[in-house]
């Protein structure tokens, strides 16, 4: 990667990939868009306000910057998914064809994150592999596998140089998600901190696939960094670092926050999203093929998101 094009980059991922992207490659080489356009990310290197809808001032912005990759975070994740499945699927659908029409033309690599949304009830549940049933219940799901397919067959038909993961639930202290299942996930630490308290919408005994965001960020450019020659499983590799309930994040918040509670209030939306997901996936091909390699565990993380957000919350 030298110089890259980066859409949604003021979602929960983009927020922490720049600064690293920028810190890696150079602020000028690397260039911020999204729709919402208020935030830090603005001031601090390129940025250009776009729809990725929007083929042609995509394409413009892409060939003007000159850029060599395209990572393509704009989205819309799967609780508000629900809600609004048409603006998903434009999102989703068609801004990804976008991407993967301007890439062609302009011969740029291209990064597209799958999810763990791209199962669904019918794939094995525990150490879910790389290859298996993909019949998500979601229209997010649905767009998913789409997402997958299509980067699949740019490849195969016209060589273009797609990669993906399949991200986990992605827990972050410097932007929130933006309507997802796993979001509990992170507001628990923001809850546990401000008030001492959290009622969770995903319940008891609910096992999803947890990743922290440096994890996460280097999924990013360990994949596009990977040689492409050792790349079979382009469209989309498992990733992963954890697998929990909210229990178990409630007692590694109680080591550090001793009177912490919780209770339930099932979102029964939300719930069932989460119970037609995997336990846990099984992450052994994106570690033989591109070296993935996760350093955070559950208490790691937690240690580390209240150290950060507890700070955040006190400078505000
Ligand atoms: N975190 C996403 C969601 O919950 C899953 O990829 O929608």
């Amino acid at each position: 990667m030298k110089k890259i094009l980066v859409t949604g980059a003021t979602g929960q991922i983009g927020t922490d990939l720049l600064d690293e992207l920028r810190s890696k490659y150079g602020i000028e080489n690397v260039i911020a868009s999204a729709r919402n356009k208020k935030t830090h990310i603005v001031e601090k290197g390129p940025f250009y306000s776009l729809d990725c809808t929007d083929s042609k001032s995509f394409f413009e912005i892409a060939k003007k910057e000159n850029v060599d990759t395209i990572i393509h975070l704009a989205a819309i994740l799967s609780a508000v998914g629900e809600q609004n499945p048409s603006l998903l699927w434009d999102i989703n659908v068609n801004g990804l064809y976008n991407a993967l029409e301007i890439s062609k033309e302009l011969n740029c690599s291209l990064f597209v994150p799958s999810s763990i949304g791209a199962f669904g009830p019918g794939t094995p549940k525990d150490n879910t592999p790389q290859l298996t049933i993909q019949r998500p219940t979601t229209a997010y799901g649905i767009s998913k596998v789409t997402g997958e397919l299509l980067c699949d067959y740019y490849h195969l038909k016209y060589g273009l140089d797609t990669r993906g993961v399949r991200f986990p639930g992605l827990i972050s202290y410097k932007a929130l998600p933006g309507g997802g299942t796993t979001d509990y996930a992170v507001h628990i630490y923001y809850d546990a901190l401000k008030k001492g308290h959290y009622t969770s919408f995903i319940d008891k005994g609910t096992y999803m696939d947890m990743m922290y965001m440096p994890d996460a960020i280097n999924c990013i450019i360990d994949i596009m960094e990977a040689n492409p020659d050792k790349l079979i499983d382009r469209n989309a590799f498992n990733v992963s670092s954890m697998s929990f309930e909210p229990e178990d994040i409630k007692n590694s918040i109680i080591k550090h926050i001793p009177n912490f509670t919780m209770d339930y209030d099932v979102d029964p939306v939300r719930q069932s999203i989460a119970e037609s997901w995997p336990n846990s996936l099984d992450v052994s091909a994106a570690k033989e093929q591109w070296g993935f390699n996760p350093k955070y565990d559950l208490d790691k993380m937690t240690e580390d998101m209240i150290f950060h957000l507890s700070r955040k919350i006190m400078s505000k």
